[in-house]
């Protein structure tokens, strides 16, 4: 394909802190659009997991970075009850969605090379019909050219509420204070690392979602997609 055509397809992005509610956001607008769906932090978070399995200290970021060009990663299923994550043909899922493989992302996610080396693998999701990217920097440095950009807030107290929801219904539990520390922690590195930090593109709608329920921000969004002709 050519750079104009893959550029002709539309990309909506969808960025903001861990625990946001990022996953039901963009897995509903990639159900109701009919569009793709891309879920950057698990790029990071497989690498993280196969750096450790290689036994490779995630300090030495470019042999983490050198690896990632030799992982198959599919993924498959369009629901959080049926979504598998297939790395050179092991279902990975539960691992990579734990909360202490987040923390080790957020670590290689600092690094420049890191960044790099998994910057084309997720251009590469840009397929007709369109994509929504799930992340921190999709609209910042993925995709700067994407049609509309949304960043989501919400209280970090909130978030570590919603995390720990999601936790117990997956039979799991945790400390509520414990959680709200962990996530605040990520958020702070995330924040602040020198490339690709966690801000919003200059051209993103915030969205603040600290009072909304998921019902709420869908209806919100669904709003500006049909202001812009998706929906
Ligand atoms: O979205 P997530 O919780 O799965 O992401 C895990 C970590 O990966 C996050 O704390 C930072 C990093 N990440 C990133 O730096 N850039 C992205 N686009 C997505 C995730």
């Amino acid at each position: 394909m050519t750079s104009a055509s893959i550029a002709a397809i539309p990309v909506i992005t969808v960025d903001g802190p861990s625990g946001v509610g990022k996953g039901t956001v963009t897995r509903g607008l990639a159900t109701r659009l009919g569009w793709h769906r891309l879920d950057s932090g698990a790029l990071y978070r497989i690498l993280a997991l196969a750096a450790i399995d290689a036994g490779i200290a995630l300090s030495d970021t470019d042999a983490v970075a050198a690896l990632a060009g030799g992982l198959d990663i599919r993924f498959t299923g369009d629901h959080e009850d049926n979504e598998a994550i297939w790395v050179n043909g092991r279902d990975v899922r539960a691992t990579v969605r734990s909360e202490s493989t987040g923390g080790l992302a957020s670590q290689i996610a600092a690094a420049p090379a890191v960044r790099a080396a998994l910057l084309q693998r997720q251009k590469d999701f840009r397929v007709a019909p369109g994509l929504i990217g799930d992340g921190r920097d999709m609209g910042t440095v993925v995709f700067p050219d994407a049609p509309l950009k949304l960043f989501l807030t919400a209280s970090a107290e909130e978030r570590a509420r919603r995390r720990l929801r999601q936790l117990r219904a997956a039979g799991q539990d945790a400390i509520l204070a414990d959680l709200c520390i962990e996530i605040s922690t990520r958020d702070e590195r995330d924040r602040t690392r020198t490339v690709a930090p966690l801000v919003p593109a200059s051209d993103a709608i915030l969205i603040d979602t600290t009072l909304l329920n998921p019902t709420q921000v869908a209806e919100r969004i669904d709003d500006l997609i049909k202001d812009r002709g998706f929906l």
